[in-house]
């Protein structure tokens, strides 16, 4: 496994990777890798003959500094986790190597991107489409693997690569919990052990909504995992909402979609740490 922190290193890797006649597999994160990183790339590996693993903690997606100036940089550990899943390159470029100058570029997909994380993390995805195209130029991947845990993320970035018609294939992949339920996240390192415990409640109730949906509406069902969750001390629900998993708007009634996904954002513990999670009810 190779790391490189140039473009132009990358670009070079790469020409002997495809020179070979290898796929390129891309999975982009932020580091801090966990299982659910994990599970995107042993995907990619069983798909591609050369896995590329972007690690890169991008300033333009954070709408908060204090959540940017807090985010886990593990690069160390991540690199040797990545050896043993067999990926075939690191890109773990600086800053300036990303963004010589500011990117002026803006992206808007509504109305996938005005609900729920849109208007709540303004730019928010504004900067994971000037990230992601660069990386897909960059890396000019045949697929690229996202954790189906940032849904909306999934969306955004499915309607900015029609857009910008790039021929590459956008694979999502199955959330990861913990054996507790808890979908695995890099901000769950900065929750203390007693938080973790509380946020466990989070995926508990949604699996428990399911049940609780076969018997009531969107609506009602959206209310009862609200007051649920408020109910119990350090959690505090930013929005709950379930969506036509395809367009994202709200569904009034459960036949309203072939597909509905109930996403959520909750605020756990002191600090406090923004977690969110989401649940197919319905395809
Ligand atoms: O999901 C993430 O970790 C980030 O939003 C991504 C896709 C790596 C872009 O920075």
């Amino acid at each position: 496994m190779r790391v490189v922190t140039t473009v132009e290193a990358l670009k070079q890797a790469l020409a002997d990777e495809r020179q070979s006649g290898k796929t390129i597999g891309l999975v982009p994160t932020m580091g801090a890798l966990h299982e659910g990183h994990a599970s995107l790339v042993r995907r990619s590996v069983s798909e591609n003959g050369c896995t590329v693993v972007s690690v890169f903690v991008n300033p333009t997606q954070f709408n908060d500094k204090n959540d940017l100036a807090n985010y886990p940089r593990t690069l160390d550990a991540d690199c040797a986790l990545l050896e043993r899943l067999g990926a075939s390159l690191v890109f773990a470029p600086s800053v300036e190597e990303v963004y010589p100058e500011p990117d002026t570029r803006t992206f808007s997909y509504p109305p996938i991107d005005s609900v729920m994380e849109g208007p709540r993390r303004p730019g928010h995805f504004n900067g994971v489409c000037q990230i992601v195209s660069k990386l897909f130029l960059m890396v000019e991947p045949d697929r690229a693997y996202f954790g189906e845990k940032d849904f909306q993320q999934i969306a955004v970035i499915r309607a900015m690569v029609a857009d910008l018609k790039l021929p590459l294939e956008i694979r999502p992949c199955p959330i990861v919990r913990e054996a507790s339920g808890l979908a695995m996240s890099s901000r769950n390192t900065l929750l203390t052990a007693e938080e973790k415990l509380t946020a466990v409640h989070i995926s508990q109730t949604l699996m428990q909504s399911v049940d609780y949906s076969q018997t009531h509406s969107p609506a009602e069902t959206e209310q009862w995992v609200v007051a649920t969750l408020n109910a119990i001390d350090g959690l505090e629900v930013e929005y709950f909402q379930i969506v036509n998993d395809t367009t994202l708007q709200p569904v009034a009634d459960w036949a309203d979609a072939p597909g509905v996904v109930g996403c959520i954002t909750v605020y756990c513990g002191r600090r406090p740490v923004r977690l969110i999670d989401n649940m197919r009810y319905r395809g």
